[in-house]
């Protein structure tokens, strides 16, 4: 059952047409139960769908917890994640759902600064909820949220910076503070000390996109919607090596096999399956070993990988996963903010040795060295950009270890006295 993603809901900035649908239903009983929000959340089981899957429940419940005013929602809208385009669909097509759940956790954490940051590559997505905005600002609705947390709600549009860290929370509050997008340790979450040093609420869209369907529906029709006792739904990023690519809404928990097979149409022009990058490409593969497995948060933990975004981009016999993970590699070196040397120059020498390997021109030392890297670099930057670089070519490294060392040669796998630390 398809519910972010359900045609009547796809209305853009038509805030008349969203009410029509249903629309302002979960904000009502918001409203009239504030202290029962949290608890729903809770119920429903949301997790944040932005990749992380942290309880949705007990990052708001840290929120309301702080003293106010002057507490801060972030909408995070800077999806830059390789293979993955969910938010940019729901902020361009159906907005009012993601506004509508963002002022549901406005009310239930106490903030009345709601800001949706979005990443100004996605000129349709800004453009919409700029309108979306303009519309909630003269409705009713938003005059008796104002009642409610005793001072007008300011609900604004926020472009970040373009870069792909700008995405990471912290980030997201420098960002939205009209910094420049360095990500900093945690904690402090940025529920206790956010924009400002005020307590911020950062949820990804698809997350708060939810929120007002579980409010005006119920925590059991939500839980009712996933498989496997997962609950919900799940916008998976299908694309790569398959028929049908695109945007699947399908419940939490569908196998693998399905999202590829049945949904995705099978693998491109008859080809075998090879495995899956998840996340987007910065998690463990998953192989045709993988194909039953249930895509949820805990059954990929379980499995040594992780759901992260959604994300999942196939590879055929016949595609390189040398090669795409070079590409992948590349793509975090390049978006390395630099603060932390690990990160800046681990996930550089990485791409440099996988480039080369790929092009043939590998030398002794070089799988040794990509081990090496594989092993250190982990834990050493303040975010998590250095451990996906690093998580995936460990993956790709353990799984098809075999492409390295074709693309090596006999030659270039005698191990020489080159490390990790003395390749350049
Ligand atoms: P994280 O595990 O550090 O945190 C998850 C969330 O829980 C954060 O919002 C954090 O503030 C909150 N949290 C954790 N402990 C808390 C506590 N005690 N009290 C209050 N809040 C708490 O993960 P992170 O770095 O925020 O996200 C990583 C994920 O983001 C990855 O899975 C990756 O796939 C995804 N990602 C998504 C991108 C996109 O374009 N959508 C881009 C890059 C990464």
């Amino acid at each position: 059952m398809r519910v972010l993603t359900d045609e009547r809901r796809c209305v853009g900035a038509d805030l008349g047409a969203w009410m029509a649908a249903g629309g302002g239903a979960g904000l009502e009983r918001a409203l009239a139960d504030r202290g029962g929000i949290i608890p729903a959340i809770e119920a429903a089981g949301l997790r944040g769908l932005g990749g992380a899957g942290f309880a949705t429940h007990r990052k708001w419940a840290a929120v309301a917890a702080q003293p106010g005013p002057g507490k801060w929602v972030i909408c995070n809208g800077n999806e830059d994640e390789p293979g993955t385009f969910k938010d940019r669909f729901l902020l361009s097509r159906t907005p009012h759902q993601v506004i509508e759940g963002a002022l549901v956790a406005a009310l239930a954490v106490g903030a009345a600064d709601i800001v949706l940051y979005i990443n100004p590559r996605e000129a349709a997505a800004v453009a919409v909820a700029r309108e979306a905005v303009a519309q909630w600002e003269a409705h009713p609705l938003l005059a008796r949220l104002a009642g409610a947390l005793g001072e007008a709600p300011r609900l604004r549009v926020v472009t970040g910076s373009g870069l792909y860290i700008g995405g990471e929370e912290t980030a997201a509050v420098a960002s939205v503070m009209g910094g420049f997008p360095f990500p900093r340790l945690k904690p402090p979450f940025p529920a206790e000390s956010g924009v400002g040093d005020a307590p911020t609420l950062v949820n990804n869209v698809e997350t708060l996109a939810h929120a007002g369907h579980i409010l005006a529906q119920g925590p059991e029709w939500y839980r009712g919607l996933g498989l496997g006792g997962a609950p919900g739904t799940k916008l998976f990023s299908l694309s790569g090596d398959v028929l049908r690519p695109g945007l699947h809404e399908l419940p939490m928990g569908t196998t693998l096999r399905s999202l590829v097979f049945g949904h995705g149409g099978g693998v491109l022009a008859g080809r075998a399956f090879k495995a899956v990058f998840t996340g987007g490409p910065s998690n463990t593969l998953l192989t045709a070993a993988d194909l039953d497995v249930p895509l949820d948060f805990d059954s990929l933990r379980a499995r040594g990988s992780r759901l992260g975004t959604g994300a999942m981009i196939v590879v055929g016999e016949g595609t390189s996963i040398l090669r795409k993970t070079a590409e992948y590699v590349a793509f975090f070196a390049a978006n390395s903010c630099g603060q932390c040397p690990p990160c800046k120059i681990g996930t550089h020498q990485v791409s440099r040795i996988l480039e080369r390997v790929e092009a043939g021109a590998g030398r002794p030392g070089d799988l040794r060295a990509l081990e090496n890297l594989a092993g250190l670099l982990p834990g050493s930057g303040r975010c998590g950009l250095v451990d996906g670089a690093a998580t995936v070519l460990a993956s790709s490294l353990r799984t098809f270890r075999g492409e390295y060392e074709r693309a090596l040669g006999p030659s270039g796998q005698e191990d020489g006295q080159e490390d990790g630390q003395g390749d350049g």
